[in-house]
């Protein structure tokens, strides 16, 4: 068994290309995908070093990963961190997996925030509030400073580990106390019970190849007489679907541009589907 297992969830790679740099510069780490029906059975009696990556969704921690986190077995004893990916607005994100954790009563020992590059035109959120010109965020201009610089925090990101230094809890520790805490845990709470619709619009440009439903994290997409269709209303609002077709067939409410879609360069459709395997 790894000394350090790294759990990790992804829609569009960011958070997996993250994970991947981090493990390479550890000994003896495992990338494991929170959404493997077996992922737990990775934490072995030699495992000193759990990590969790994510992507940073509506300025909290996305469902599936907190989903995970209730299932998770850690021991006291294990160093325990979180890196997040952000689109630049990771806002009490922290502070919401610092909550989550305890009330598993799991401490986390550090704490990381990597800013990548927004995949979404922010299709759940009122029209106002949508980036409607998203597509001037996923320039290669944009994109590969961003990514370069990713890569440089990841590597910072396991000497700290490799170290198990403490980082950043403090800060996290003392807004919990804080009225903005409040505040957004009443946010947090009714998000769990509330589940936004996301409803996706398929242009006659679909030409079949059933990719969308490959990468869909949660088997929300069936082909039906060679087209996709969102048969479930249970969706992980990672959008793999919108941005790993490639023919850009898939839109979203206000946003049916086809001015390019995002995904991390080096993860491909095959690399999401597995999360799943
Ligand atoms: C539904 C959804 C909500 C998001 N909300 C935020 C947010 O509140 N703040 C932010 O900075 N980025 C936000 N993002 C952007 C992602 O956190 C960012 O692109 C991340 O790196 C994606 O990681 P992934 O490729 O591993 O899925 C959101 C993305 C999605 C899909
Ligand atoms: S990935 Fe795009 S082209 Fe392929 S089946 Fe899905 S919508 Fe159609
Ligand atoms: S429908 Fe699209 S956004 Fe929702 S879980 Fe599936 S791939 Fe992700």
């Amino acid at each position: 068994m790894a000394k350090t297992v790294i759990f990790y969830f992804t829609g569009t790679g960011n958070s997996l290309a993250v994970a991947r740099r981090i493990a390479k510069h550890l000994p003896d780490a495992a990338l494991v995908p929170m959404l493997k029906v077996d992922a737990m059975t990775y934490i072995g009696a030699d495992t000193n070093r759990v990590g969790l990556v994510y992507p940073v969704h509506m300025n909290a921690v996305p469902r599936a990963v907190v989903k995970f986190i209730r299932t998770v077995n850690l021991v006291s004893g294990h160093y325990v961190f979180a890196v997040v990916t952000h689109g630049g607005m990771p806002g009490m994100a922290g502070l919401h997996m610092y909550d989550v954790l305890k009330n598993k009563h799991i401490g986390l020992d550090a704490y990381f925030e990597v800013e990548m590059i927004m995949n979404t035109p922010k299709g759940v959120a009122p029209k106002p509030l949508m980036r409607l010109d998203w597509e001037l965020d996923i320039t290669p201009d944009v994109i590969n400073p961003k990514l370069k610089k990713a890569n440089f925090q990841a590597e910072r990101i396991a000497r700290s580990v490799l170290g198990k230094e403490r980082k950043n809890i403090y800060s996290l520790a003392s807004k919990s106390k804080s009225i903005g805490y409040f505040l957004m845990n009443m946010l947090w709470c009714r998000s769990e019970e509330s589940r936004p619709r996301l409803d996706f619009i398929l242009d006659d440009c679909c030409t079949g190849c059933g990719i969308c439903e490959a990468v869909c994290t949660t088997n929300r997409i069936k082909m039906i007489d060679g087209r996709p269709e969102w048969v479930i209303e249970d969706c992980n609002y990672c959008y793999a679907c919108f941005n790993y077709c490639p023919v850009q067939a898939i839109g979203v409410k206000y946003y049916i541009k086809k001015l390019g879609r995002y995904h991390h360069p080096q993860v491909s459709a095959a690399d999401i589907a597995s999360q799943t395997k």
